[in-house]
């Protein structure tokens, strides 16, 4: 089966029906994705697909053939983050971490959707879990974030 993966085609043989998660982290060794829940509760499983947040626990991989698959391992890096990358340390959003690349997925994908979202915006965008109750700090970062990008890009509300 091919995938496009972060823009680069990959060739992988596996049953079509395992979850794209278990790909990711147990075919392709791309652990930024976690896994939480496995029945599309929690959302540490989130990764984009063409440009839409997907919780990929419960996406059977020949569902995305063809399709775009964007992981966290392509949001940034420590020497280029993205704008929500950077807002995150800002904020001192993370805490244990382990719900973090999940939240950050379905950040991305709330920002290029919206670049401006409100609270409300958020709130129902961000249906992720975090054990750690780090949701105000998400949404600070989130207002961090797109005010950053629209200083950088000129964009005003
Ligand atoms: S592991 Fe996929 S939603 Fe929880
Ligand atoms: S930071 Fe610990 S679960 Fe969210």
């Amino acid at each position: 089966m091919e995938l496009n993966i972060n823009g680069q085609s990959v060739t992988t043989e596996v049953d079509p029906n395992m979850p794209l998660l278990w790909v990711l982290r147990d075919e392709l060794n791309m652990t930024g994705t976690k896994f939480g829940c496995g029945v599309a509760a929690c959302g540490a499983c989130t990764v984009h697909i063409n440009g839409q947040a997907v919780r990929s626990c419960v996406m059977p991989v020949s569902a995305v053939a063809g399709a775009k698959i964007r992981t966290i391992e392509s949001l940034g890096s420590p020497n280029q983050q993205h704008a929500l990358q950077a807002a995150w340390i800002a904020e001192q959003v993370p805490q244990c971490g382990y719900c973090q690349s999940g939240m950050l997925m379905a950040a991305a994908a709330l920002l290029e959707r919206k670049p401006k979202p409100t609270d409300a915006d958020i709130d129902e965008a961000m249906t992720n879990i975090c054990r750690c109750g780090t949701y105000q700090r998400v949404r600070a970062a989130i207002h961090r974030a797109a005010a950053t990008t629209a200083a950088t890009s000129g964009v005003t509300a």
